[in-house]
């Protein structure tokens, strides 16, 4: 396991710390580094939670968007990995967005070697910022909205420099982006390893309705049930004025 992951599994609820896990200067000298190694080698880097849960993902949006010209917005993209698994499965109107350029460089450069440049457009985003969010969102909502580990790396950021809390303002904007990305009808789909299913759906309650979950495999410790990750769908809650 890396250490970037281990930092991931290890910040469990209880000893909730920021890390650096929740800098932009981390991801970009993370992407920095994977960069150097796609120019090098080819290889494309961390695929964030295993090849499993991106398929299970891809599978959830094969079964559930039958149009495979939805509009699909992929948040805090990184290499672009899942966006290619959906390319691959025939889905054409892509978008990955991360507030990292370097990430946004790295994704530019795998898709346009996989010859998905037409399908796959990347844009870099600070998701946390209303502008940012309102500028990509503006030409047309999204119907998909998609999240692997972004969500997860944001419960991590600082409040401030060095600080060990974490900032709360930031996460809960977060679900306010969501709801600000997807049109009327929309699907969020995320996929985390620091928040099980019951906490997702509590702590995106009050503006996203819970419609279906994924299941992984689990595993058996001392008689209880645990899973590695969970996947969990939503669409935006109705207020009483829409
Ligand atoms: C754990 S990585 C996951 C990357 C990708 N989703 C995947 O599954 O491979 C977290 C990603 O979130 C991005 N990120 C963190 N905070 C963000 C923010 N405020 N806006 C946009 N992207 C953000 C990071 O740059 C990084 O690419």
């Amino acid at each position: 396991m890396s250490s970037d992951k281990a930092d991931f599994v290890n910040a469990g609820v209880e000893s909730f710390e920021a890390s650096r896990l929740g800098r932009k200067d981390h991801w970009d000298s993370v992407y920095d580094r994977e960069i150097s190694n796609f120019k090098e080698t080819g290889d494309i880097g961390e695929v964030w939670f295993g090849e499993s849960a991106a398929s299970k993902m891809v599978s959830w949006v094969r079964s559930n968007i039958g149009d495979t010209s939805a509009r699909i917005l992929d948040v805090g993209c990184g290499n672009g990995h899942l966006l290619l698994e959906l390319a691959d499965d025939g889905f054409t109107n892509l978008t990955g967005t991360d507030y990292s350029p370097q990430a946004i460089e790295l994704a530019q450069s795998i898709a346009a070697s996989r010859g998905f440049g037409n399908a796959i457009t990347l844009i870099e985003q600070d998701f946390l910022n209303p502008a940012e969010v309102a500028r990509v969102a503006a030409k047309e909502r999204f119907d998909v909205v998609l999240d692997k580990g972004t969500y997860d790396a944001i419960c991590l950021k600082p409040k401030g420099n060095g600080a060990a809390d974490v900032d709360q303002a930031a996460i809960d904007t977060y679900p306010l982006s969501v709801v600000g990305s997807l049109n009327d009808a929309g699907v969020f789909l995320i996929t985390s390893c620091n928040w099980t299913e019951d906490e997702l759906v509590a702590r995106f309650a009050k503006h996203l309705e819970c419609t279906g979950r994924v299941k992984h495999s689990s595993f058996r410790f001392g008689g209880a049930v645990g899973q590695t990750v969970a996947t969990v769908a939503f669409k935006k809650r109705r207020t009483l004025d829409s």
